[in-house]
């Protein structure tokens, strides 16, 4: 078995590899002079069961998956794990015209076997041309909440998307979980009517699946705070903070950001490596 980490997932790889006793295979990742990437796997990968780890977080990483996927047209068998899943949200036509970019994006992955992790809707495993199954990361983070020791910890989800997902991570951990009403603007624009909760003097952790601009938990942060939380902290699963996310949170006032390393990032403590081990080993 091959584990073949593309450049945005060279940790992770390196993890799941650990995870299932094998070195993970090196590859070599560079641009030619006009900017065209270049990418070659140092290893045969003739019929050899092959795993590319490969999240698909810019445009880049998505064409270097393709890259890959190619490279390995002779093995004998491609698992793709693709951790992050860009474009996932954009998974209706919203407007007449738009494409359903998670399916365009979707349908070009030709593999024996695909997995993804806590994908933003979970239809979009639908339009893969082969069986996708999304893995879920929510019981690792509420281990991981579990360790820090909180005073009295809450686990709020900002909205009700992210409800069940917040449920999963109180799990049997015996954690409380509350649920926030938002209203979306536009792509960094929301608004979170104000609840009342029983947060004075306890610490709050803010859980969503992921975190792009910052705007959905920035504003849960300051009702949080005007409301009496003593620490308020938030936790993810995809640590996309676009733009001056990590900014405006701790300016929000947050104590700090956790999350997977799904995008391999400082915040990506909690590793889904041996989720994924897991479930290729199955
Ligand atoms: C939305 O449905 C998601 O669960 C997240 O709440 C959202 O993507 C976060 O985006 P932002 O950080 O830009 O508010």
């Amino acid at each position: 078995m091959l584990v073949i980490g593309g450049p945005a997932s060279q940790l992770l790889a390196s993890r799941v590899a650990a995870e299932l006793g094998v070195s993970p295979v090196v590859s070599e990742f560079t641009r030619f002079p006009d900017n065209e990437q270049y990418l070659r796997i140092q290893a045969d990968v003739d019929n050899e069961d092959v795993i590319i780890v490969q999240s698909t977080t810019t445009d880049s990483d998505f064409f270097a998956l393709h890259q890959l996927l190619d490279a390995c047209l002779t093995a004998a068998s491609v698992t793709v794990v693709i951790p992050y899943m860009g474009y996932a949200r954009q998974d209706k036509c919203f407007n007449k015209g738009e494409p359903i970019s998670a399916r365009a994006a979707a349908a070009t992955i030709k593999a024996d076997r695909v997995f993804t992790v806590n994908i933003h809707e979970s239809t979009v495993l639908d339009h893969f041309p082969c069986r996708a199954t999304d893995l879920d990361a929510s019981p690792l983070i509420g281990r991981y909440i579990v360790s820090l020791n909180l005073e009295r910890p809450l686990l709020v989800a900002p909205d009700h998307g992210v409800k069940e997902m917040v449920e999963r991570v109180a799990g049997n951990l015996g954690l409380e979980c509350e649920v926030f009403d938002k209203t979306r603007f536009s792509g960094d624009t929301v608004s979170i009517q104000k609840k009342e909760m029983d947060i004075k003097g306890r610490d709050v952790i803010l859980i969503d699946d992921m975190v792009a601009t910052g705007g959905t938990m920035v504003e849960a942060i300051k009702i949080l705070r005007e409301n009496g939380a003593k620490d308020v902290y938030v936790a993810c699963v995809h640590p996309v903070l676009a733009r001056n996310a990590v900014l405006r949170l701790y300016n929000a006032g947050v104590k700090d950001i956790m999350s997977t390393d799904t995008i391999e990032k400082i915040q990506s403590r909690i590793s889904v490596a041996s989720v994924i081990a897991d479930a290729v080993r199955q």
